[in-house]
């Protein structure tokens, strides 16, 4: 599977509203995910963006009036509604939302609405207050009950400086909407529980034993399970990653954490995937001051085991299948062998093995080359995928196991 986004043609209509210009970069960035992007604006978003800009990061022609002479013969606001595979509005603007409410067919953009039977996402970017007025509100629950898709806008400081909810969401979060839209909703029903990240362990209150996990495949896994339809929770190590959208993230520092926020909350869950590098061991005991060089006798460090979580869910499980166990093995030699070991002693369904001697795989790069190992001994060898293709195709297989 390449980027669910390649050759998919999206109309993104910018409205209104000074969150415009942010706008200019989801146009490259959907251009890098392999989409063609066709813009249309709107009066208003024309005050803010020139038609130039939209032009020259598309690559196409800026549509923004309905009655426009130029290639009349093919009736825009027809042409655009037909070959169009998502109609994007963003930012929303107050106005246009009341229009597509509404149906009004007086501009391109609300014309193309009525006339696509392609799905529509709205991005709504506004001041606040007229966010929240019972007028857009009421506007909003209208277009979801036509099945438009409402990305709730962010809660923080406005242009204008006022504070609230109606600032423009990041891209991923966008994003992985977006991507929502073109993947197999084949998890829609199913709760999943992701781990992710590192563990640390503290020594004392500034030194800790890590490992150098980025979080990077976890998070992947996170957000494409929710791009399929997952209830998803995340219990993620310390990382430097923004968590991800539509999912439940818990935040934790060490395996102990870790283990008790997995068992409390494995319940009910349907896929366990385990993509966290635990810390195997912790420091014996943990000083609540700052260690001292002069006050270190020995040079040696005791370590106890941590707990084995995935082995503690394998050892629940028993001779079933559900949950289904998904583990993750990085390994520097012998990577299958381990892996199926792994496998065998930690009674998983799959396993998810990848050599970290490679530059291009393994911890803190965007890219990663695994193989898949299941209890019925399948083997499957994946290519050098980035991490959220290597992801899907984690859920592809999670899928084929779990509808048996
Ligand atoms: O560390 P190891 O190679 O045994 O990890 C294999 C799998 O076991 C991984 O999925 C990891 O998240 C999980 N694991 C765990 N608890 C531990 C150590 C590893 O759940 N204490």
């Amino acid at each position: 599977m390449s980027s669910p986004l390649a050759d998919k043609n999206i109309v993104l209509g910018v409205t209104g509203s000074i969150a415009a210009y942010k706008v200019a970069d989801w146009v490259r960035a959907l251009k890098r995910d392999g989409a063609r992007v066709t813009v249309i604006l709107s009066k208003g978003g024309a005050r803010f963006m020139s038609p130039l800009t939209f032009a020259a990061l598309s690559g196409n022609h800026v549509y923004d009036d309905m009655f426009a002479i130029t290639a009349a013969e093919k009736i825009p606001h027809i042409e655009l509604a037909k070959q169009c595979d998502l109609l994007l509005v963003a930012p929303a603007s107050a106005g246009s939302i009341a229009r597509m409410a509404q149906g009004l067919a007086d501009d391109l953009l609300s014309t193309v609405a009525l006339a696509t039977e392609a799905p529509v996402m709205l991005c709504p970017a506004m001041n606040s207050k007229m966010y929240l007025h019972p007028a857009t509100q009421t506007n909003i629950a209208r277009l979801e009950e036509y099945g438009y898709k409402v990305i709730k806008p962010e809660v923080g400081a406005m242009a204008c400086g006022d504070e609230g909810p109606g600032r423009l969401p990041e891209w991923h979060v966008a994003r992985n909407a977006i991507f929502s839209t073109f993947v197999p909703q084949d998890l829609a029903g199913r709760s999943v529980l992701i781990t992710a990240g590192p563990t640390w362990e503290p020594l004392d209150p500034v030194r800790f034993l890590s490992n150098r996990s980025s979080g990077k495949m976890g998070y992947a896994l996170a957000a494409a399970a929710s791009q399929r339809g997952a209830k998803v929770t995340l219990v993620t190590g310390p990382t430097a990653l923004p968590l991800p959208s539509g999912v439940n993230s818990i935040q934790i520092t060490t395996a102990q954490e870790m283990y008790d926020e997995v068992i409390n909350r494995y319940e009910g869950i349907d896929v366990v995937v385990k993509a966290a590098a635990v810390s195997d061991f912790r420091p014996d005991s943990q000083s609540t001051q700052k260690l001292k060089k002069s006050s270190t006798t020995a040079n040696t460090l005791t370590l106890q085991a941590n707990p084995d979580i995935l082995h503690t869910l394998g050892e629940r499980k028993g001779k079933c299948h559900y949950p289904l166990l998904v583990g993750f093995a990085a390994e520097s030699e012998n990577h299958i062998e381990e892996g199926r070991r792994k496998l065998r002693e930690k009674n998983l369904d799959l396993m998810v093995v990848n050599d970290i001697t490679g530059t291009d795989c393994g911890f803190g790069v965007d890219t990663n080359r695994v193989t898949m190992l299941d209890y019925n001994d399948t083997t499957e060898e994946l290519p050098l995928l980035s991490k959220e293709e290597t992801a899907h195709r984690v859920w592809d297989r999670a899928v084929r196991l779990l509808n048996g």
